[in-house]
């Protein structure tokens, strides 16, 4: 029986020295894939009314310097880092608000970015602002570069060019919905799907990212984007850049992590998102996050074993928290398709489960739907699947919820202005396939839009 023991103590020791080899092999992997290498040009994040930060990477350690001013001849302003470094973020203070600045970003010996007339940032308007023209674009699943994705981007730049606002820049605010690179979220693949996809964006426009699946493999989400995990652009500090919220003019913004953070009703994730809506007093409240609670597209909400139930707890323990507190807009990816719900409430079942009962308005019954509705609690939501900014799938696409399913490629362009929500998802030929429209009213005057079958809900 020596030889049974010896055999058996081989083997174990074998197994041990595999667990080993195979576990320092996989942290060596992350390690690697998520440093950030390399040069990579400026960037903007954490845009407030007063204050942006400008990040950027060199592949020598170098003492960062920005030149700024209002005019691209005439930087005369000028900030530089401390210690030299690969890594460069200034964060620029004091800055007027709705103001646009021209920029140059280099070393102590040369400036080797900016410095031309496209070369700008803006800042946010006050908080609160109401007057105020935005335009926002969001992109979902975007981290496949490629032909689609292009078109995409392309797509966006025709629409805006096309339908230009007076005064105003071409976008004022960029979202992206999670999985903004594929397959592992690692640094030479944000390198390809984000810094080498929309290099004449980032070069002006502030981006807002959610955390997706896919950004989970590596960590150099959390060192490429710099997010205001201390509230730096308004809301209630969370502590962490999973989740965060900001203002922009009248709106609020909260970006959820769906994947990584407790999603319970007494994780901290959803104790900070009561705070930060408790404290909330702005007229529009969009809210982003991966995992949509509502899809039959490359995911089923109604399977609580999709993506370990991450959709199926949105939908439950988010969701009610969301709707107590008005929200008007829901944006999600994760499927690769665009699903589009009627104004809805207090749908927290699954798909079976929906009905007339929780339709506050249809709308109207073509492409164009408006939808007219009250403040506060439980007074119907727009949950948007948007994740086919780079690939679609095929599947069912029959979410009793949706208004309009679409299996097309696209992004959304989304205009708000005073009490007013443009929607418009555009697709890879530069073409409106779906808008809809969503009004906010002081008076009664909603309750005529109403939904005679809409049972109103209890749930708070
Ligand atoms: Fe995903």
């Amino acid at each position: 029986m020596l030889w049974l023991k010896r055999a058996f103590k081989w083997a174990s020791v074998s197994l041990l020295a595999l667990l080993v080899f195979y576990g320092v092999a996989r942290f060596y992997v992350v390690y690697t894939e998520s440093r950030i290498e390399g040069d990579r040009a400026p960037y903007f994040q954490k845009q407030s009314a007063e204050a942006i930060s400008i990040v950027w990477h060199t592949d020598k350690p170098e003492i960062g310097v920005l030149r700024y001013g209002s005019r691209p001849d005439d930087l005369t302003l000028e900030v530089s880092e401390l210690e030299p470094g690969e890594a460069h973020e200034l964060r620029l203070t004091g800055l007027e608000p709705s103001q646009r600045y021209y920029y140059a970003v280099g070393n102590t010996r040369a400036m080797f970015y900016g410095g031309s007339e496209d070369d700008w940032f803006m800042t946010a308007p006050e908080t609160g602002a109401d007057e105020e023209a935005v335009r926002l674009w969001v992109i979902g699943d975007s981290g496949s570069p490629g032909k689609v994705q292009q078109a995409v981007r392309d797509a966006m730049t025709t629409w805006v060019t096309n339908n230009p606002r007076e005064d105003e820049p071409y976008l004022d605010q960029w979202l992206a919905l999670g999985d903004n690179a594929y397959r592992s979220g690692s640094n030479r693949q944000y390198q390809a799907a984000l810094f080498d996809a929309y290099p004449a964006i980032l070069k002006n426009i502030a981006l807002w990212p959610a955390y997706g699946n896919h950004d989970a493999r590596r960590r150099a989400f959390f060192d490429i984007f710099s997010l205001p995990e201390q509230a730096e652009s308004g809301g209630v500090i969370s502590g962490t850049e999973h989740y965060y919220s900001f203002d922009y003019a009248n709106i609020h913004y909260v970006m959820l992590d769906s994947q990584d953070s407790d999603r319970e009703s007494d994780g901290d994730m959803l104790q900070w998102l009561q705070r930060d809506l408790e404290a909330n007093r702005q007229k529009w409240l969009i809210v982003a996050f991966h995992h949509p609670p509502y899809s039959k597209g490359t995911h089923d909400s109604d399977d609580e074993g999709d993506s370990r139930g991450r959709l199926v707890d949105m939908r439950q323990y988010v969701l009610p928290v969301l709707e107590k507190y008005g929200v008007d807009l829901v944006l999600s990816g994760h499927s690769h398709g665009y699903e589009r719900s009627y104004l809805i409430d207090c749908h927290y079942g699954d798909s079976s489960q929906f009905s007339e009962k929780n339709i506050v308005s249809r709308g109207a019954e073509d492409k164009n739907a408006d939808f007219v509705k009250a403040k506060g609690a439980h007074s119907g939501t727009v949950y948007v699947v948007a994740g086919a900014s780079a690939k679609v799938d095929n599947a069912s696409m029959n979410h009793p919820a949706m208004a309009v399913s679409l299996k097309q490629a696209g992004s959304l362009i989304i205009d708000i202005e005073s009490s007013t929500l443009v929607a418009r998802y555009i697709n890879a030929d530069a073409q409106v396939v779906d808008e809809f429209i969503i009004e906010k009213r002081d008076d009664d005057s909603w309750k005529e839009y109403l939904n005679p079958d809409y049972a109103g809900c209890t749930q708070d």
